[in-house]
């Protein structure tokens, strides 16, 4: 089977590594890749619908929001050729954020209370009735790469947040509404549940927990993610189950109720409150850089998850094998200077081969070929994971690894996995 992946981040990467791995494969291809996918896979530029036809795709798997928000899986099916990804449609779970958090309200899931404000004029009065020190949260409606949400301390913030997320949605989406969404500030432990469906059937992924932050402690501001971890020993079996029966499922189900068939994956972002789970946003897509430990722990084919999910196998998404190793995996992500604001690019990338002959797996992310030298191309340039029998060992494995590269200017945190760390750490010093 000849397979095409769009996207050229490290959630594309680790879906070619982990398709690659396929007995049902023939054919690995990615538009546009990165340098380090463009080992495994062929890499080409260009609209991905065309090259879907002039490749002859049997099949499509998107990985980035945009691409779906776009339509492309749309776009895909009139070809004829099936797809991995929701449709434009389904995918607004993701791409309006108003859209998400009214569905949330009428079927009961829970999630921070919320006000949905037509124009900037109306959030601006809401808010400023509000007092100095009730931490309030201000979003744009559309896609924004994770920069277009403010958590405000108080009214004075919050009035100026409506512009600085309306400046962030219209550089990121010129034609879109400008739409707000008012939400409650909720305190706690943030956690990825990533369920892979078919619109029935919801096959809950292995929990990953993210930093978005840019620096340690998780401070400044929100980034696509800078580390991920899997499992997260905090996320016990029973939240694991109030999440899939209370939100996952219910999600499913409220928008087929719309009307609305959901396939692909559903990426819950969810937040544990003194006030028990609540879902903070959906994604429609794989998490990045959740997808970096997810898929080393699959033990099982990916490629046959995915096809189910896209109605393109034989075998139902129910009967699908989807088995985990017990193992840990800690990811770091390495990112170019700058980032998450201006970023420089074009600045050397050395000690690839030292850390993976570690062992450790190099998810490319920003980076380009240049001159048989492999560059910086953008701001998350690598995420770097390692597996290990549990969560210390994969940590240590992959500090180390991340110490073998360099490139100017490169930053990355030191704390991935602090949450785990600090409780496993007080638990072995107690033993
Ligand atoms: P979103 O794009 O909605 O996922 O928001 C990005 C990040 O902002 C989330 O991962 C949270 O860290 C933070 N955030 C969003 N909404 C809230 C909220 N209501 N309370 C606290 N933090 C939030
Ligand atoms: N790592 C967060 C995301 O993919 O949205």
């Amino acid at each position: 089977m000849k397979v095409l992946v769009i996207g050229g981040g490290g959630r594309e990467h680790a879906l070619c590594w982990k398709l690659k791995q396929s007995p049902l494969l023939s054919e690995l291809h990615c538009t546009p890749g990165n340098a380090g996918i463009a080992q495994i896979a062929q890499c080409h530029g260009g609209d991905a619908v065309e090259v879907a036809r002039k490749i002859g795709a049997d099949f499509v798997v998107v990985g980035p929001d945009a691409a779906l928000a776009e339509g492309v899986v749309d776009r895909l099916k009139a070809q004829g050729i099936p797809a991995f990804g929701p449709t434009q449609n389904a995918a607004r779970l993701e791409s309006s954020k108003v859209f998400c958090k009214e569905l949330l309200r009428k079927y009961g899931i829970p999630t921070a209370d919320f006000e949905t404000f037509e124009d900037a004029e109306m959030a601006r009065a809401y808010l400023s009735d509000r007092d100095d020190e009730t931490p309030v949260v201000v979003k744009a409606d559309g896609l924004a790469v994770g920069k277009g949400v403010v958590i405000a301390r108080g009214r004075k913030e919050a009035v100026a947040a409506v512009d600085e997320v309306l400046g962030v949605a219209r550089a990121t989406m010129p034609d879109a509404e400008e739409r707000i969404v008012v939400e409650e500030f909720l305190e706690g432990e943030e956690v990825s549940l990533i369920a892979l469906t078919d619109g029935e059937t919801v096959v809950p992924l292995a929990p990953a927990q993210d930093h978005k932050r840019v620096g340690e402690g998780d401070t400044g501001p929100n980034t696509g993610g800078m580390g991920c971890y899997s499992p997260v020993p905090s996320f016990t079996p029973e939240l694991h189950e109030i999440a899939v029966e209370t939100m996952l499922k219910p999600t499913v189900e409220a928008l087929k109720n719309e009307g609305i068939e959901y396939r692909g994956a559903l990426y819950a972002g969810l937040i544990l409150t003194r006030g028990g789970l609540k879902v903070i946003e959906f994604n429609a897509r794989f998490g990045d850089p959740e997808a970096q430990v997810i898929l080393p722990r699959l033990q099982s084919d990916l490629l046959p998850l995915l096809l189910a999910c896209a109605g393109a196998s034989d075998t139902p998404l129910s009967q699908t094998p989807c088995e985990w190793t017990p193992d840990a995996t800690l990811c770091v992500a390495m990112a170019a200077a700058g980032y998450p604001g201006e970023v420089r690019r074009g600045d050397t990338i050395i000690g690839l081969d030292e850390a993976e002959s570690g062992g450790a797996l190099v998810f490319h992310a920003g980076t380009a070929q240049r001159d048989g030298v492999c560059v910086t191309s953008g701001g998350r340039v690598l995420g770097v994971t390692a597996l290990g029998r549990d969560f210390l060992q994969a940590r240590e494995r992959c500090y180390h690894a991340v110490e073998q590269i360099r490139f100017e200017g490169a930053h990355y945190r030191r704390d991935i996995g602090w949450r785990t760390l600090n409780a496993e750490g007080g638990a072995r010093s107690a033993e």
